[in-house]
């Protein structure tokens, strides 16, 4: 039977399991929860499957990876989304590996590249960026990390695909401290250039640790540890020339520092392949030792909830309209604190309404397992969860609320209209409810009127989906007139008149009252903002 809000009955489901405890500690500081974040191609896929591959993943990783059916993965609950063979799902692999228990969660990119790839990186502790060796940091990579800058997430660097043809280990490091001004700290240092992969010189203790093909990188690679003077004999050059640059590197203070790590200033850096499952076990290992695990989250009155008080969450993602036969709505909820049990009460913090946790799941692509417990670090699907919205806090016993999810600077820009007249209430309320939701960011301003408001998103598969909403749900049909805008940033009330007709510019207020002044790229930015008063613009994300 399908969960229906009758399910919301919550008399039948006690509030259980919040109060807290030090086995909730102990789970606590076991999880790592992190997501990848790259461009497309780098490897994110193939790096997900092979870290799967090497732990133990606790839900059915047959059914989740594989290389034959990776595209399987793919989701089918909309129409659209079938029609274009991408998936919206963003996905949740909860693997057990040493005495850990990992949480890696999906950045969706590509085309469905959307404010929910950002969202994901308000739910995670860390994230591991990979760096395709031949093409350095890329751009959407690029986007993704100052993401996890600004919101402090400590990032591990993968340099990946090391078994081809590509840039200079040293010049990679140089793009991490030019580019991104991140201090590079390799863990691991490539023998042999990139394309002829020996191993890695571990940087700690300065052996060689070579690794050996198998075929097809379908099993685990074989790693064999030597000391160096050994590796000096056999290897010879190539190894020789590893341990120069690193202890060039070394020299000009570039030794691991954990404190810089987790403060966001330095990355730690590790080589492999992950096609041929090179250095993907030091990639875990890695994860264990120094990402941190959950900590105690900042509330908005200024306190923060220890890991082991009474449960809360809050929502990061919405997913709608997933399965058309109930019109179910799935609410992905990261656990902050405390011990979730399946069917507790929990307290929606905005409306101080109970909510039923009946139906939640674990899930992973269209993969859903019912989920019986959870704690701080996971992942919670709830289902049926039509009150909830991006950014709400749950809670049990004791009363807390998060700070939302920043909103994120939008790069591209549609007017929205009612397809069919007569429809101007529908219309209006969609659009509103889709903005509350965090579909898509709409934006007002008295010169383009109420009719016709400007609907703004990271990645234009977010306009796919209101328009699907739109008609499907809300009952009026819009078309969309994209603006030939790229650029956002938050402006301040004095500079507003200066962006008046002004060509490649506009003056636009968020629901929330920021205003925005968007630009049809950088160099119209940049011209226009000389005429500002100084400091009017300022960057959205954060
Ligand atoms: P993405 O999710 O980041 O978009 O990347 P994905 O894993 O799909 O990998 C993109 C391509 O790069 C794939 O090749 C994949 O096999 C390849 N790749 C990933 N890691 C490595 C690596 O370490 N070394 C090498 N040489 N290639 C790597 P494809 O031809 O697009 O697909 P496929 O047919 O090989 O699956």
């Amino acid at each position: 039977a399908s969960p229906t809000e009758r399910d919301l009955d919550t008399t039948r489901h006690p509030t259980t399991g919040g109060t807290a405890s030090p086995e909730v500690a102990e789970q606590a500081a076991r999880r790592r929860t992190f997501a990848v974040i790259s461009h497309p191609d780098a490897g994110k896929s193939t790096l997900t499957e092979a870290l799967a591959l090497h732990a133990h993943a606790i839900g059915e990783a047959g059914a989740v990876h594989g290389k034959g059916n990776r595209r399987g993965v793919v989701s089918d609950w909309m129409e659209m989304e079938r029609d274009r063979g991408i998936s919206i799902t963003s996905a949740v692999l909860q693997f057990a590996y040493a005495e850990t228990v990992v949480n890696l969660l999906d950045t969706p990119g590509h085309a469905d590249f959307s404010e929910d790839t950002y969202r994901v990186l308000a739910a995670v502790d860390a994230a591991v960026m990979l760096v395709d060796a031949a093409k350095g940091i890329e751009p959407q990579t690029h986007k993704l990390f100052e993401v996890c800058r600004a919101r402090g997430v400590p990032v591990i660097t993968v340099v990946n695909k090391w078994d081809r043809p590509g840039l200079d280990a040293l010049a990679i490091m140089d793009e991490l401290t030019t580019r991104l001004d991140l201090h590079p700290m390799p863990l691991t240092w490539p023998v042999g250039v990139a394309g002829d992969f020996r191993g890695v010189l571990d940087c700690a203790t300065g052996d060689f640790v070579e690794f050996t093909r198998t075929p097809g990188g379908a099993t685990e690679a074989i790693a064999t540890r030597w000391s160096a003077d050994e590796a000096r004999r056999t290897v010879g050059d190539a190894f020789t020339q590893a341990e120069e640059e690193y202890d060039l590197l070394n020299a000009s203070g570039h030794g691991f520092d954990l404190e810089l790590f987790l403060s966001g200033a330095a990355t730690p850096v590790l080589f492999g392949s992950a096609v041929l499952n090179f250095g993907v076990r030091q990639l875990l290992d890695t994860l264990v030792a120094l990402a941190p695990a959950p900590s105690a989250r900042a509330d908005v009155s200024g306190g923060a909830r220890e890991v082991s008080a009474p449960f809360s969450g809050f929502v990061f993602k919405i997913q709608a309209g997933m399965d058309k036969a109930h019109r179910d709505r799935l609410a992905f909820v990261r656990v902050c604190s405390g011990r979730f049990t399946r069917g507790m009460v929990v307290t929606h913090a905005d409306t101080g309404r109970p909510f039923a946790t009946k139906y939640a799941q674990s899930v992973f692509g269209r993969e859903r397992a019912t989920l019986d417990e959870a704690f701080p670090g996971d992942v919670i699907g709830l289902v049926n969860a039509n009150a909830l919205r991006v950014g709400d806090t749950l809670f049990a016993e004791e009363k807390v609320a998060f700070p939302r999810i920043p909103l994120f600077a939008p790069e591209h820009f549609a007017v929205a209209r009612a397809a069919v007249s007569g429809k101007q209430k529908q219309f209006r309320r969609g659009i509103e409810q889709l903005g509350e939701e965090g579909v898509v960011q709409v934006l007002h301003s008295d010169r383009r009127g109420a009719q016709a408001p400007v609907l703004a998103a990271v990645g234009p598969m977010q306009f796919d989906v209101a328009k699907h909403r739109m008609e499907h749900e809300f009952g009026s049909p819009i078309r969309l007139e994209p603006l030939p805008y790229s650029v956002a940033r938050a402006v301040t009330p004095d500079a507003l008149p200066q962006l008046e007709n002004r060509g490649g510019a506009e003056a636009l207020t968020r629901a929330d009252g920021v205003h925005l002044a968007v630009f049809a790229d950088k160099w119209r930015m940049s011209s226009v903002e000389r005429d500002l008063p100084a400091g009017a613009l300022s960057p959205i994300f954060g």
